[in-house]
């Protein structure tokens, strides 16, 4: 599918300088917990996110917490095909906003905790990446295991999760046998500074274990 990407970026570039913001921070006024940050990722901050993601694998990717859309823009300045992307966002406000602002990606308001339903038919399918921008840190620590080990039978072999977060140890801890966790360097142009959590099938574990 060609994409006008000049024309995107711009309208991208405008509309992150002068649209984001406020309607970022009012909704994180009345959902803080969902939310999770005041404003949107910087473009640093998605670039070093899409570099650390498993996008290069042929296959669809899944974006999960999209808000109003920087990494899925740093996906498309990647050069990535609009068509792969699907993105998963909760707030209805911030999925039609989307929807118009990339029209040839695969926006749905839905549940990212609940994949089974939110991707209705796609429930089997796998994707080459997906990547993750949902506050979890409230949740306990098994839960969010959980949601990862249930995402990783998701992924195609060689695919990685990536997930934005705040916090200076794993937001989810490693599931030996299962995925392994590290980071980026932390990007300091961000608000508030951030790390890009990598989390890879655990072969080290299954090469042992063999
Ligand atoms: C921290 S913001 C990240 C937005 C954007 N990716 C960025 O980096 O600027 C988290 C986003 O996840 C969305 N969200 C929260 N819970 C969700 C859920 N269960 N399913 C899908 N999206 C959710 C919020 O509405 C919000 O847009």
């Amino acid at each position: 599918m060609d994409v006008d990407m000049a024309d995107n970026s711009k309208i991208l570039e405008r509309d992150a300088k002068h649209g984001d913001f406020g309607p970022f921070l009012a909704n994180w006024v009345r959902h803080p917990i969902s939310m999770g940050a005041v404003a949107p990722s910087s473009r640093d901050y998605c670039r070093t996110m899409v570099e650390h993601s498993s996008v290069d694998l042929d296959g669809p990717i899944l974006e999960l917490g999209p808000g109003l859309g920087a990494v899925t823009r740093a996906m498309l300045e990647r050069g990535i095909d609009p068509g792969r992307i699907t993105s998963i966002e909760f707030e209805q406000n911030f999925a039609s906003a989307l929807k118009k602002r990339f029209p040839e990606i695969n926006v749905i308001q839905g549940d990212a905790f609940d994949l089974d339903e939110t991707l209705g038919e796609r429930k089997d399918e796998k994707f080459a990446a997906i990547l993750f921008a949902i506050p979890i840190t409230s949740q306990k620590a098994s839960w969010r295991q959980d949601l990862f080990r249930n995402y990783f039978g998701r992924l195609r072999s060689g695919g990685n999760i990536t997930q934005l977060s705040y916090m200076w140890k794993p937001p989810v801890p490693a599931v030996p046998g299962i995925f392994s966790v590290h980071s980026s360097d932390i990007v300091w142009n961000n608000i508030p500074p951030a790390r890009v959590w990598i989390y890879e099938p655990d072969l080290a574990f299954s090469e042992i274990d063999a």
